[in-house]
């Protein structure tokens, strides 16, 4: 072998021993941050030995020097063991370039087919809920809804009211007054006077809204809950209107066989007032419940307990518009009549759901609310 023949063998050999750790690269497993340092080193490796300092490339420059007669087979050698070169380190390069690009697919992957995370979607108060049922009945009696403010002067909140002064509604006991002295309304019959004043009459509304008193919380009361009012004024409107629109709104809530009563009561914004109750709409009027005997009692039925045996429920105030009421609005009261009634909704919630403590509607605790879905 002639020395030139020589020196490339060593090139070739010492290209062997440096490529050996990627010779028979195993990139199975390898991560992609180990496969991305690799795939530097075999490009570092790459300028190393072919890069125009290298020693093949170097050897090239020698061809011209060979004896003219050896140069052609020189030549070819040192061509071959280049491509060699070339070949294996653009051979380790594919492998680990096809395996990074198969391992960021991977760690990019969505599965499609992975059931989607829910959202959890909040849903309506159980005051919400029932105002809202009511509304819809007395919606398609033709009532208007009507909204109005939660704090009003004196003269809105009693005076046209009919509530004289020195009432004890008007104590500052019983009503929370602000410090410019306007009252929280401590009953929606407020809004009896806004309506009427806007809109004249006839008209037949209904009016939902947050209400004030100051009572002690405990599980009957709050300082602030709901009610609604209903009115009705037109020409020739009479008590018989009042106990039939009442009734048919309870029969849709209740059932066809709902019965109503009325009891004669007192209120200074109407005359005659009465006060209404419902049947029971659990013991349907009977005060009684069946139950299974247990180990306290072999007694087949027991006392029901929303209308505390009495088979009816107390619900709220009515009665005939006050002719003073009507004055107050500029409504003739020779001309026109009109009913009114009011009542509380946490009340019938309560009874309806259930629900022992009326303080639970207001301490937003989601494992209160979530029965209400
Ligand atoms: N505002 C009364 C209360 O808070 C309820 C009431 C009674 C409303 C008679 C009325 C009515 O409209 O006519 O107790």
């Amino acid at each position: 072998m002639s020395e030139e023949d020589r020196e490339i063998d060593l090139i070739r050999e010492a290209f062997e021993q440096e490529f050996e750790r990627f010779a028979d690269l195993n990139v199975d497993g390898v991560g992609l941050n180990d496969a991305e340092a690799l795939l530097r080193e075999v490009g570092d490796l790459k300028v190393r030995q072919t890069g125009k300092r290298s020693k093949i490339a170097e050897a090239k420059k020698l061809i011209g020097q060979v004896a003219a007669d050896k140069r052609g087979a020189f030549g070819q050698l040192v061509q071959s063991v280049e491509n060699k070169i070339i070949s294996k380190i653009s051979y380790a390069e594919t492998k680990l370039k096809n395996h990074i690009s198969k391992a960021k697919t991977e760690s990019e992957r969505l599965d499609v087919t992975i059931p989607g995370r829910r959202f959890k979607t909040g849903h309506l108060h159980p005051i919400t809920l029932l105002r809202q049922k009511i509304e819809d009945i007395f919606v398609s009696m033709g009532y208007a809804i009507e909204d109005d403010r939660e704090i009003e002067t004196d003269y809105y909140n009693f005076d046209a009211l009919n509530i004289p002064e020195g009432h004890p509604a008007r104590e500052s006991q019983d009503t929370f007054y602000t410090t410019d002295g306007f009252a929280l309304r401590s009953q929606t019959s407020t809004v009896q006077i806004r309506a009427m004043e806007r809109r004249g009459a006839p008209l037949r509304i209904l009016a939902p809204g947050r209400v004030f008193r100051r009572d002690t919380p405990d599980m009957t009361h709050t300082p602030m809950f709901h009610q609604l009012e209903g009115l009705c004024v037109d020409k020739g409107i009479t008590m018989a209107h009042l106990k039939g629109t009442v009734t048919e709104w309870l029969r849709r809530m209740y059932g066809p066989d709902t019965k109503t009563r009325f009891r004669p009561s007192y209120f200074p914004f109407t005359e005659p007032s009465a006060e209404f109750d419902f049947s029971c709409f659990v013991c349907k009027g009977s005060g009684v419940v069946e139950q299974q005997p247990s180990a306290i009692s072999d007694q087949l039925t027991a006392r029901c307990r929303p209308c505390k045996g009495s088979g009816w429920i107390e619900l709220g105030g009515s009665g005939m518009v006050h002719p003073n009421v009507l004055r107050a609005c500029n409504i003739d009261p020779a001309v026109y009549s009109g009913f009114a009634f009011g009542f509380g909704l946490e009340r019938m919630a309560a009874l309806m759901f259930n629900i022992d403590d009326i303080r639970h509607m207001f301490e937003n605790d989601v494992r209160f609310l979530e029965q209400f879905r």
